[in-house]
């Protein structure tokens, strides 16, 4: 039997990272990578055609990521970031099985900053419904402290209240992650965020995960309910770490000669609000924009 090795040549050192999200919750994650990493390229996927994948069958959800991460591998990335929980929670397995490139989720390093970072040993997450009904944050959390106490919580209206207070916003692109406070909130949704949050506040807890990509743009609202003192974690700089760790492992880091091009597609067939919220989110304009229809996927 012959064995093939793929080593890694200096030309795939250049090549892109791929990132995919439901929609534009990733880039929150892809914002991070590009601050950690700013020679590295990203090719960054949005599935908005079939966003929301919060409330979707977990099955359902791992047949797209998969599609997604075959199509982001025809496209030569050199590693790939599933930069959704949701998609993370139902096919993080399944894609590290069939790809060639080294696939970072990102829920097992957001349950290692919390892990970290809780004393009492009393930790919440919120996300998708989809995120919380697999488990897959209380697995990762327990595997790494099996005596912390997991209390989670599903919180899908986040997601509209995100979206909404985004078309709101007065100036269409402003940089809502610097300006978090300036993301206007309907009052009828922070009593959402209050039902949604105050179990989870009873029950104790010093730390709370952000297990869903668009959450980190509620931080404001969120850090209102729970508290100056909780520890509130989200995944996208320690997924950042972990991408920079794994290229730096694999000597698959960009040259810091190489003037990086982040390209953006989304499968809605226009592209204006992807590109009108994307940049207020990504911190820059989306430059290099395309559709790709499912059908050619
Ligand atoms: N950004 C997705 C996540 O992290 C949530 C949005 C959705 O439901 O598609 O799970």
């Amino acid at each position: 039997m012959s064995v093939q090795t793929s080593l890694p040549t200096a030309s795939s050192a250049e090549l892109p990272i791929g990132v995919f999200d439901s929609g534009i919750g990733g880039l929150t994650v892809a914002r991070e990578i590009a601050v950690c990493l700013p020679h590295e390229s990203l090719l960054y996927f949005g599935d908005t055609l079939r966003c929301p994948y919060g409330p979707r069958s977990l099955d359902e959800v791992e047949g797209f990521a998969l599609q997604i991460s075959e199509w982001l591998v025809a496209q030569k990335v050199k590693l790939i970031v599933i930069a959704c929980n949701s998609a993370t929670a139902a096919g993080l397995e399944i894609i590290q099985r069939r790809v060639q490139v080294p696939v970072i989720g990102v829920i097992e390093p957001g349950a290692r900053a919390a892990v970290q970072a809780t004393t009492s040993r009393r930790v919440g997450v919120i996300g998708t419904i989809a995120t919380i009904e697999s488990g897959a944050y209380t697995r990762a959390i327990r595997s790494l402290d099996a005596g912390i106490t997991v209390f989670s919580a599903a919180t899908p209206r986040f997601v509209e209240i995100v979206e909404q207070g985004m078309r709101l916003d007065r100036n269409p692109i402003e940089d809502i992650m610097a300006q978090t406070d300036s993301l206007y909130i309907r009052p009828a949704f922070s009593e959402i965020a209050r039902d949604y949050l105050d179990p989870l506040k009873r029950c104790n807890i010093d730390t709370l995960v952000l297990g869903c990509t668009h959450y980190p743009l509620l931080m404001p609202l969120i850090r209102s309910i729970m508290g100056p003192e909780m520890q509130i974690i989200s995944s996208a700089r320690e997924t950042a770490l972990e991408v920079l760790n794994t290229l730096e492992r694999r000597g698959q880091l960009a040259s810091p000669e190489c003037i990086p091009h982040h390209s953006f597609v989304t499968t809605a067939s226009n592209s204006a609000d992807f590109v009108q919220l994307g940049s207020a989110i990504f911190g820059s304009k989306l430059e290099d924009v395309k559709t790709v229809l499912i059908n050619e996927l």
